[in-house]
């Protein structure tokens, strides 16, 4: 009889590094994350899929003192400490104008800019496929060898008027590195496959 892991393609080892043995981590190591890791991981996770390949997903790679600190400011109680102390922090943002874009990102739908220019969605589909990009983004963290530690625990309007731009909106603050003492907090439950899904 297969068990679960038998049935993925994916080694059982791959499976343990992106998933099983993975955790969140609250504290890292003071081991510098390179910029040449980061770009190793976004060319990876730029192969994850988004609607109409829209790839609404920016970027800012925090790393002076001085940001740092700017962006510290806007974090919530206990999510100070572990981004004053993480190698990198990402601001991960989507950005509502990705549709500049298509004439590149998505060239045989004749019209898409124009038309999804008018559209008032567009914000809603930034944010919406910007975070299905976000889970990309965490299991290449993880398929390099890092940790992650995503945040939804700031101010989004103190982030937005300290580092963003233009039709960009915050999705997430991520602290990247190789976790430290006491990085991990409890593990949690999952829920079960039954409590999830629903076959019609
Ligand atoms: C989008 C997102 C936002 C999160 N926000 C916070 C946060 O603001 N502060 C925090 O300490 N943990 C935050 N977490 C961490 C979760 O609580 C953690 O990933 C979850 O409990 C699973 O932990 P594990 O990976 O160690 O099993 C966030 C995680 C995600 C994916």
């Amino acid at each position: 009889m297969p068990t679960a892991t038998d049935l993925l393609t994916l080694d059982a080892a791959a499976q343990d590094l992106l998933f099983r043995e993975a955790r969140t981590a609250n504290a890292f190591t003071d081991e510098p994350v390179t910029d040449e890791q980061l770009h190793a991981i976004y060319d990876l996770v730029k192969w994850g899929p988004s609607a109409m390949n829209s790839q609404p997903l920016r970027i800012i790679a925090v790393r002076s003192r001085e940001a740092r600190e700017r962006l510290v400011e806007h974090m919530n109680g206990n999510n100070k400490a572990k981004t004053l102390t993480a190698p990198l922090t990402l601001v991960v943002t989507a950005d509502a104008d990705f549709h500049e874009h298509l004439p590149v990102t998505f060239p045989h739908a004749e019209g898409a800019r124009e038309s999804m220019a008018g559209n008032p969605g567009r914000p809603r589909m930034a944010h919406f496929n910007a975070s299905i990009q976000l889970g990309y983004l965490i299991l290449g963290i993880r398929a390099a060898g890092l940790a992650a530690g995503p945040m939804a625990g700031y101010d989004a309007e103190g982030v937005k008027r300290e580092f963003l731009t233009g039709a960009e909106e915050v999705v997430a603050v991520v602290n990247v590195g190789r976790p430290g003492p006491d990085a991990w907090f409890q593990r949690l439950p999952r829920l079960e496959y039954d409590q999830v899904v629903r076959t019609v």
